[in-house]
Formats: structure tokens, C-alpha cells, sequence
């Protein structure tokens, strides 16, 4: 293990596949859009990951990845089990973050805001879209709850697929939330770490951006 920790921390990586003008725009959603894009374009493996931190009533924060999978002009929507470990959190503590990391292009992007939950509607469409298997795993699965053995998930799933032989209606308990962002950082890679970071951190309810760089 050592070793191999030396060989890593001794690879020491230049940071040189871009930069960060002051030309970003006043738009952080729109900014963000492009290099969203950039990261599809470029073939970055899971670009829609993004690693949402959630706190506890104890403010132990918890991280876990999941799937951006629309982004409307309030936010950026995901989608999961209200009733999980992060489901819980949120809603207990609507502030969170969320975290882009695109090392094809030497890129992060944080973000801070609130969360709330999207209409019915849109939770409605997006299950629909989703494949048969998805939709009884969603049955299936109480997420984050504990698990016997895996042989009651799948016993589970054979129940509801039995159950809804054919059309699966979304679970009460499964649902879109929209990230509403209350702050974007995005950071670029530079050579001898002097990385470009530029802050859009929104001033009032309007869209009023201060925007700013940070030391690296
Ligand atoms: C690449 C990737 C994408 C994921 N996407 C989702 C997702 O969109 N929704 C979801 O509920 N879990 C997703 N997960 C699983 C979560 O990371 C996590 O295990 C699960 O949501 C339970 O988290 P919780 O116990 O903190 O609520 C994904 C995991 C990976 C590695």
C-alpha cells in the first residue's frame, strides 16, 4: 500500500489543458451549461456525476454520488428515495452542496444552495421514461434501510413485478428534487498550481450575481 502511495504522490501532475478568463459571462447557469457541454464533448466517463453532501441533525455531513439528470432555469434536478438516507437529511436540512469533478479537463465546479422538491408532474414524466427494471428496482429497494441478505431485495422485486405486470405507477415514496444554487465555484487546473477559481455567489432573491476570483 505504502508503495504504491509513494508512486502516486510522486507523480506529480501539471495542470495545463486550460484557463479561466475574467470573460465568464453574469450568468453561472449558462457558464455552467458550457462546460457541461465541454465535459459531454470531450468524453469525460459519468459527466452528469456529481457528488451531493447532505448534513444530519448532528451536522455529520455524508457525501454520495448521483446522476444530475436535467438542469431548468432554477436548478439542477436528480432524482432518488424520499424516504433514504439523504432523503431524511434534506429534509430535515434543505441546504446542501454538490460537487462536478471532470479531471478530462482539469475541472471543478462546486456548488451551495437549497433543495426542494420538483411537482408530481415532473416526477411522474421522468419514472415513466425510465426502463421497466428501474421502475420495480425503485419498488424494490428501501433505500439505505438495512438488508438481510440480498436474497429479500430480490424476492422483492419479484413481488412487484408480479404485482404490476404491466404499467409500474411511481412509488410515493420516489421523487425529482431541484438543487437551486446559492453560490458556483469553478475551478480550472493551471501550471504550478496556480489554479484559476472564479466565484458567482448570488446577492439577493433577483439574479445578481457577485462575482469574483479566488487565491487558488
Ligand atoms: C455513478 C453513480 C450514480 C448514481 N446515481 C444515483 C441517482 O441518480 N439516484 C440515487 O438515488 N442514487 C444514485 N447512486 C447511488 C448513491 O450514490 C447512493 O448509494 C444512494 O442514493 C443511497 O444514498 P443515501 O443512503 O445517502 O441516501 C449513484 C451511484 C453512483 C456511483
Amino acid at each position: 500500500m505504502e508503495e504504491f502511495l509513494n508512486k502516486i504522490r510522486d507523480d506529480h501532475h501539471n495542470f495545463d489543458k486550460g484557463e479561466l478568463s475574467d470573460h465568464v459571462g453574469n450568468d453561472p447557469f449558462a457558464f455552467f451549461h458550457d462546460w457541461f457541454k465541454e465535459a459531454v464533448t470531450v468524453q469525460q466517463p459519468e459527466a452528469n456525476a456529481f457528488v451531493l453532501s447532505t448534513v444530519n441533525a448532528k451536522f455529520q455531513p455524508s457525501s454520495r454520488v448521483l446522476y444530475i439528470k436535467e438542469l431548468t432555469e432554477e436548478g439542477m434536478v436528480f432524482f432518488t428515495n424520499y424516504s433514504s438516507q439523504k432523503g431524511e437529511e434534506l429534509e430535515n436540512s434543505p441546504l446542501c452542496s454538490a460537487l462536478f469533478f471532470w479531471p478530462s479537463l482539469e475541472r471543478q465546479i462546486r456548488i451551495e444552495g437549497i433543495v426542494s422538491k420538483v411537482s408530481s408532474e415532473v416526477s411522474d414524466a421522468y419514472f415513466k421514461s425510465r426502463p421497466r427494471e428501474s421502475q420495480l428496482g425503485a419498488w424494490a429497494s428501501q433505500q439505505s434501510q438495512q438488508l438481510e441478505n440480498r436474497e429479500q431485495l430480490i424476492q422483492r422485486f419479484k413481488e412487484f413485478s408480479q404485482l404490476y405486470f404491466e404499467e409500474v405507477p411511481r412509488p410515493p415514496h420516489w421523487g425529482g428534487y431541484v438543487l437551486k444554487p446559492s453560490k458556483f465555484e469553478f475551478w480550472q487546473g493551471r501550471p504550478s498550481r496556480l489554479h484559476d477559481r472564479i466565484v458567482f455567489d448570488r446577492m439577493d432573491a433577483n439574479n445578481e450575481w457577485n462575482i469574483y476570483r479566488k487565491n487558488p
